[in-house]
């Protein structure tokens, strides 16, 4: 399932031109060409499209407007992956190598780096509003502050609160700001700006529980990451916590994700484990409880092909398998 499939024909048209944009952006140098084009590939816009979606809820926004600080998204977006590969030695993200993997993590940092100062050169070459740039500057800095919080906590079981706090910083605040960077480049009124930023947090936070949800669950054809990443990592997610508070095997999952080196036969193990128990139906129904109050926010005057788009996007968090 993928939610381009719900897209109106103006939606998916634009999404096409933001292929263009994206792919024009890391031309300008034939390594970073070569080593971002297949990473870039199997994005699935989401951050992009919902800025280009609030962008055109009320009236249309001109692509030349929205098409930079799209593709600055999907940049900044990209930067943070390839970072958060190298600091999690993963091996395959989208379907293939990673960068570190391919390149080494000295070659992988600059990587990232390229594409992050890429984007906030599309946003300085085209004038956006002073806000603009304020939001994104908060946002990446939440994007680190989430990371830190994570990785200095690694192996050690998070309280509810500080699973939320994780992943509001890592996830939810980047949603919310693309939605609230579509309502601040078409001038839409600061109280429906707020209520579609408002969309973005609860989406955010459905979307981070189901891929923590797919790290145990997800099929890794379709994942293009190798299942129980996170549990190697030492990255502790909401279906442990659960499954630590109701199973009978709590000591014994407890021992795996809190002892330090994680093997392949542990992931099984825990795995089998959290499946036992109600663990994953659990999160599954903390996100829609996400959605629904998602949905409850899109405000009621919004284009009906863009409303329909944004309540579209919402069931595909819950319900996507990759
Ligand atoms: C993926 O989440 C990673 C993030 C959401 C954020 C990573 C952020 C940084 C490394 C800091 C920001 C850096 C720049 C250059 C902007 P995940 O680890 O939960 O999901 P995964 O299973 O896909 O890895
Ligand atoms: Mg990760």
């Amino acid at each position: 399932m993928n939610f381009v499939a719900a897209l109106s024909e103006t939606a998916e048209k634009n999404l096409r031109e933001l292929e263009e944009h994206i792919r024009q952006a890391i031309s300008d140098d034939a390594f970073i060409f070569e080593a971002c084009e297949p990473l870039i590939r199997g994005g699935k816009r989401l951050r992009p499209m919902l800025m280009l979606l609030c962008a055109n809820a009320k009236t249309s926004c001109p692509n030349e407007r929205t098409m930079p600080l799209a593709t600055a998204l999907e940049l900044i977006h990209t930067a943070s992956l390839v970072h958060d590969d190298i600091i999690d030695t993963s091996k395959k993200r989208r379907g293939v190598e990673t960068a570190n993997s391919k390149y080494g993590a000295q070659i992988a940092v600059l990587i990232g780096d390229y594409l992050f100062a890429k984007a906030f050169q599309l946003v300085a070459e085209n004038n956006y509003d002073g806000r603009v740039q304020a939001i994104l500057s908060k946002l990446v800095k939440n994007l680190c502050v989430g990371e830190i919080m994570q990785d200095r906590s690694l192996f050690v079981v998070p309280t509810m609160t500080e699973y939320y706090q994780r992943i509001n910083l890592k996830t939810a605040i980047f949603l919310s700001s693309c939605c609230q960077l579509g309502a601040i480049v078409a001038d839409i009124d600061s109280r429906d700006g707020e209520s579609l930023a408002a969309y973005g947090t609860s989406l955010g936070l459905a979307f981070q529980i189901i891929d923590d949800v797919l790290d145990f669950v997800g099929d890794e054809k379709v994942t293009g990451k190798p299942r129980g990443g996170d549990l190697k990592s030492g990255v502790i997610t909401l279906p442990v916590i659960r499954a630590l508070s109701t199973s009978d095997e709590a000591p014994a999952l407890k021992k795996i994700v809190t002892g330090g080196a994680v093997t392949c036969t542990d992931i099984d193990a825990a795995i089998e484990i959290i499946r036992a128990t109600d663990a994953v139906n659990y999160c599954k129904t903390r996100a829609e409880a996400h959605i629904e109050a998602a949905r409850v926010n899109l405000p009621s005057n919004l284009k009906t092909s863009v409303g329909l788009a944004l309540e579209q996007i919402a069931e595909f968090v819950v319900a996507r398998t990759r």
